[in-house]
């Protein structure tokens, strides 16, 4: 439904483009939005919106809980929802749990895979990259905190790519969970994180897979990829914000406890003693985010649609152009070499304060994210004032790269 003819370029962008309402907006009066922090989130296509609206004005009601005709509905709304996540990610659906996203994602692993390995912790070791997201550190230092498990590091190469000679060492015997990010929000950098699981399960440890910056355009299959876990967000993909999921593998999945009490995750209840439900509605306590869930389907619906080899393609198309033009500017760094297709850029300008020059571009209408990303660790090493961070998506014009280039002149003209 998205495609032109064979020849390039691939895809429709000005009729994908008119299916997001806000990239119509003017902003700051008169100006065009050149939205290029996607990184951050992505905009919604109006099947998404109108989706969300008509589950309140048609269905809502509660999930498993009530017999009557919206209840049905409704429960069937939402289980579908976890079948296509599943769908989209080779998974079944009952290795799907409904998270509010990648960060209650990876607290749930961290604290239930952290209760279920208990004394095994104080001899033990994770193994996360110097590129996590700070919701894929936070959560194992406070398991850390708890338990006294070493925290070990993957190093970066200096062109920003994970030393994976370093890696190989320190996954060892004592290893009990590898945890990466598939495609760093800051760098862009995409990592192997096929081998890293290969080599996580040689050792018997748990592998995790934080997808939140993969999801949008990369086809993602976790038996291809092998991990026992993987965690991504809706708002990244097109979706609603507050939903989001963990892809458990079935057998990891039934060893686990809960990571929250409640309505729903249980199967009987008595002041003695209470029994949990099987399945991932054990991961589910309370009333779960119904209107996200069915949002999310719609955008992986809508995802999928798409050609991911084409999305790819013309994701690197933009990634190369972003470079190749801020490598042409006298006094622009930009940080890492492996930015593959994932759209994602950081820069920095000599002398000159990232925040300023976000500032200044949304004046032109360019939105663009600075600081540390929450990747401070990473920017420790890198650029310890933060970036520049600039992310397209699958909507993303030619037009508003030279847009933004042209802002870029502007405001390097007026601070430097
Ligand atoms: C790689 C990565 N991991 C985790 C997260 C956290 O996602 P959320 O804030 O949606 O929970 C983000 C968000 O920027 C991310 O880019």
């Amino acid at each position: 439904m998205h495609l032109t003819q064979p020849s390039a370029p691939l895809l429709d962008i000005a009729a994908i483009r008119t299916e997001f309402p806000i990239l119509q907006r003017m902003v700051h009066g008169n100006k065009p939005l050149v939205y290029l922090d996607n990184a951050a989130t992505t905009q919604k296509p109006t099947v998404v919106i109108d989706s969300i609206s008509e589950f309140y004005r048609q269905h809502n009601a509660n999930a498993h809980r009530a017999g009557h005709v919206l209840g049905a509905e409704v429960t069937s709304m939402y289980e579908r929802a976890r079948e296509v996540v599943a769908e989209s990610i080779g998974a079944r659906a009952d290795e799907v749990v409904f998270t509010r996203g990648t960060t209650e994602s990876l607290n749930l692993l961290a604290t239930s895979i952290g209760a279920r390995l208990g004394p095994r912790l104080a001899e033990g070791n994770i193994v996360l990259t110097e590129m996590e997201h700070h919701a894929n550190i936070v959560p194992w230092q406070m398991l850390r905190e708890r338990s006294g498990v070493e925290i070990r590091v993957i190093p970066l190469t200096d062109d920003g790519a994970l030393d994976m000679g370093r890696a190989s060492q320190l996954i060892d015997a004592s290893t009990l969970v590898v945890s990466c990010v598939q495609v760093s929000n800051t760098l862009g950098t995409e990592n192997d994180v096929s081998t890293l699981c290969q080599w996580a399960h040689a050792v018997g440890a748990i592998s995790i897979v934080d997808a939140a910056q993969s999801v949008s355009s990369m086809a993602i299959d976790v038996q291809q990829i092998g991990c026992d876990a993987l965690v991504f967000s809706g708002h990244k993909v097109y979706g609603p914000m507050g939903i989001g999921c963990a892809f458990i593998r079935r057998e990891l999945l039934s060893d686990l406890p809960p990571y929250q009490g409640g309505g729903s995750m249980i199967t009987n209840v008595s002041f003695d003693k209470t029994t949990y439900a099987d399945g991932p509605m054990r991961f589910e306590a309370g009333t779960p985010n119904i209107e996200g869930a069915v949002g999310l389907c719609t955008a992986l619906q809508w995802r999928n649609a798409l050609d991911l080899r084409d999305v790819q393609s013309y994701k690197k198309m933009l990634t190369d152009e972003l470079v190749a033009g801020l490598r042409l500017r006298s006094g622009v760094h930009v940080h890492g070499a492996h930015h593959g297709h994932s759209g994602i850029v950081s820069f920095s300008i000599d002398g000159v304060h990232p925040q300023d020059v976000g500032i200044m571009l949304d004046t032109h209408g360019v939105a663009v994210r600075t600081g540390h990303h929450c990747t401070m660790p990473l920017m420790k090493r890198i650029a310890p004032q933060g970036t520049v961070r600039v992310s397209a998506a699958v909507y993303t014009s030619h037009d508003e790269i030279a847009q933004f280039f042209h802002a870029l002149d502007r405001v390097m003209k007026v601070l430097l």
